[in-house]
């Protein structure tokens, strides 16, 4: 995990996965440095990544107000629990949903929560967050928000994109991509983690395109991108785009005993 700055407010906490056959999918949570600092999502739940500690060379976590959780999926979730216990006084920004999910699992403490649903606001002390539903998700709990004082949009799931290499994976300004490949990466992304784009009325999932934050940001701040400055245009076409892509269909058990025979070590015989 590394951590860089975008502009003087956020702060990216940078990790990335290995999705076989796809690429290399960011990972990113994020420090918002307002008033009262907001750490957005957790990280991946994986036992040898540190989430806290990572987060403690960038914020210390018992200054942390709010933790907003984007959605419950255990790539966001990570440090959780670790975070909840070291910034004692943080409330969890998340939905009754998400609280049912997390249950499944293991129970939120239901004193530090702060149920927030698309639509309304949060204020942090020196901007207001605006929460909306991205256009493109996975979880039926998803909320991401608008900081109306930076204009930077933390979108959640929507706009990731498995990149070719790691480097890439990692790097701060996703123009670092060629456009085309990008492009391509993210309707991919899009085919995976949203399917049902295929098979809603288009026109619909348009107005709700239009309706979100992201057309006015300046900045957009997805989990799995790079930043995107200054690109809400071409990134909006990629969502008008979204629902004739390619639809996604993942490798079945024959591609999984090819791949596992390429792994044998060659005499092996077996
Ligand atoms: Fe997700
Ligand atoms: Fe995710």
């Amino acid at each position: 995990m590394h951590t860089y700055r975008v502009g003087d407010d956020v702060t990216v906490l940078n990790d990335h996965l290995e999705v076989p056959g796809l690429g290399f999918l960011p990972v990113n949570a994020f420090v918002l440095h307002a008033r009262e600092p907001v750490v957005v999502d957790t990280g991946l739940s994986l036992p040898d990544r540190d989430f806290v500690g990572a987060l403690r060379s960038v914020v210390d976590p018992a200054t942390i107000r709010w933790i907003w959780l984007t959605h419950p999926d255990r790539d966001h979730t990570g440090g959780l629990f670790e975070l909840l216990d070291a910034a004692p006084n943080a409330r969890l920004v998340t939905t009754f949903l998400a609280v049912g999910i997390m249950s499944t699992e293991r129970a939120l403490p239901l004193d530090r929560l702060y149920l927030l649903n698309p639509g309304q606001h949060l204020d942090v002390g020196d901007r207001t967050l605006h929460a909306f539903r991205p256009p493109l998700f996975d979880s039926p709990a998803t909320v991401g928000f608008y900081d109306d004082k930076t204009r930077i949009c933390f979108s959640s799931d929507c706009f990731g994109a498995p990149l070719a290499t790691p480097e890439l994976a990692a790097g701060s300004d996703v123009r670092e991509v060629p456009a085309e490949q990008l492009r391509a990466a993210q309707l991919l992304w899009a085919a995976v983690d949203s399917p049902w784009v295929h098979r809603v009325d288009t026109g619909r999932y348009l107005e709700t395109v239009r309706s979100t934050p992201i057309i006015d940001a300046d900045t957009v701040l997805s989990t799995h991108l790079p930043p995107a400055i200054k690109l809400s245009g071409q990134l909006t076409a990629m969502l008008a785009d979204a629902p004739q892509a390619d639809p996604f269909v993942g490798p079945d058990q024959k591609a999984l005993e090819a791949m596992l025979a390429s792994f044998q070590p060659a005499g092996s015989g077996v």
